[in-house]
């Protein structure tokens, strides 16, 4: 990489069931607070990228990208990126593509949800596109129910038991105490995990992401402009994007995303680092499972112990590697086309060092682990002090 792109700016909205916002309000809030934070106002914007897994579904309204551009004021050059739940981490990598190819010096990088207006069927029927309609979401499953499989798996093949996979949940509704903007801040227990309403077993509603409406933005700049607004850039130092089967059954193997591995690998490479030099990562918890296995792909801890690892409080702030300080997509809520864009606002606070409570000390590598589906796309992101 010639000059590198850094990150400047970053902006949240609250996460939750947000009853007087639509999907352009959250936009245009998350967009304005990352201005603000970059000190700059929206002329200085060159391109704009939008995450958005389905508004057209959700809200009802698609054509997002001019959408939210007309709202900021701008006729500038604004493309809408999906890959599922996955598509805030695309939108950062075509961001920092548009930079790097020379195109652009600043680019504004969002992503925004509404999922609460529609029934909770309506969402599940909607969060399915992401799957296989033909193997997977015609026969009536859902994505607590594809987890669900990969689940029974891992308990069965590594022994993971039920109370590790209460572990993930316990930790992020944990640190979304620390999170202003989490949906669910508060603490809740193994035997609380356990006893919740079974929605796909052995998942129950303690071991699901929630439906959240939400928006998040992050500007980029390319480093010789970066320091004229801040002092305190945070850098993309590698990147890896990598695609799946959709349908679990043609899959290699179900206790692991190999999309995820691959990511991984091709963005450690690019950053120069190894799983070992990552002090704190976003990982995609969309179900405790989902924590378990992203922890063992990317390699933080070996095959089959993740649930073991988590459970010890290995990933709890201040552990082997702080794993989900947000409070994840579990606690912290996963308006899906926002989420990828967060989990970077996350690491890039926490590069800077003013996160507050949360806060890892002395971190200066941290990492994004966001998958789209039940793993058919995923993209890692590496960010740098
Ligand atoms: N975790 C914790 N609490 C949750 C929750 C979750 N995931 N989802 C809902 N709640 C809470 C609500 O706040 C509400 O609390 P209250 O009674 O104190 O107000 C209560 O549980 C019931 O909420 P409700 O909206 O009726 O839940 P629901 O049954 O409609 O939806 C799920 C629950 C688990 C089915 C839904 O959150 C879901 O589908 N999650 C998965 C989303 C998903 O698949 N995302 C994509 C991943 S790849």
């Amino acid at each position: 990489m010639a000059e590198r792109v850094a990150v400047i700016g970053v902006g949240l909205t609250k996460f939750g069931e947000l009853w007087t916002k639509g999907i352009r309000d959250l936009a245009i809030e998350a967009g304005a607070k990352a201005m603000e934070d970059a000190n700059m106002n929206s002329k200085d914007i060159d391109a704009m990228y939008v995450g958005n897994m389905s508004a057209g579904r959700f809200a009802g309204q698609e054509h997002l990208n001019a959408l939210i551009a007309d709202q900021t004021g701008l006729n500038i050059p604004s493309t809408r990126v999906e890959g599922a739940c996955a598509s805030g981490s695309l939108a950062v990598r075509e961001g920092m593509f548009s930079i790097l190819a020379g195109q652009h010096d600043i680019v504004l990088v969002g992503g925004a949800e509404k999922m609460s207006d529609v029934s909770t069927a309506q969402a599940t029927t909607g969060l399915m596109g992401a799957a296989d309609e033909e193997w997977e979401g015609f026969h009536g499953l859902t994505f607590p129910g594809l987890y669900a499989l990969m689940a029974k798996k891992h308990m069965h093949d590594f022994g993971t038991t039920r109370e590790q996979l209460a572990a993930p949940a316990i930790k992020n509704h944990h640190n979304a105490i620390m999170n202003p903007i989490a949906q669910f801040p508060f603490e809740i227990t193994t035997e609380k995990v356990i006893n919740a309403t079974m929605v796909a077993d052995p998942l129950t509603l303690l071991d699901c992401s929630p439906i959240s409406d939400g928006a998040a933005a992050i500007i980029l700049a390319r480093e010789s402009v970066a320091r004229k607004y801040t002092d305190t850039p945070v850098f993309i130092g590698g990147t890896g994007l990598s695609t799946d089967a959709l349908a679990l059954h043609d899959r290699r193997t179900l206790t692991a995303l190999d999309a995820a591995v691959r990511a991984s690998k091709r963005a450690y490479e690019m950053a120069g680092v190894t799983a070992k030099d990552i002090q704190v990562a976003e990982v995609h918890d969309c179900f405790t499972i989902a924590e378990i296995m992203a922890v063992e792909d990317l390699g933080f801890f070996k095959k089959g112990e993740g649930g073991k690892a988590t459970m010890d409080g290995e990933t709890q702030i201040g552990g082997k590697i702080s794993v989900n300080t947000s409070g994840g997509l579990k606690g912290a809520g996963h308006p899906v086309g926002a989420t990828g864009i967060k989990q970077a606002a996350e690491i890039v606070m926490q590069l800077r060092g003013d996160i507050g409570k949360r806060q890892v000390s002395g971190a200066e590598i941290g990492l994004t682990h966001n998958v789209g589906g039940s793993g058919a796309t995923a993209v890692v992101n590496i960010f740098k002090r």
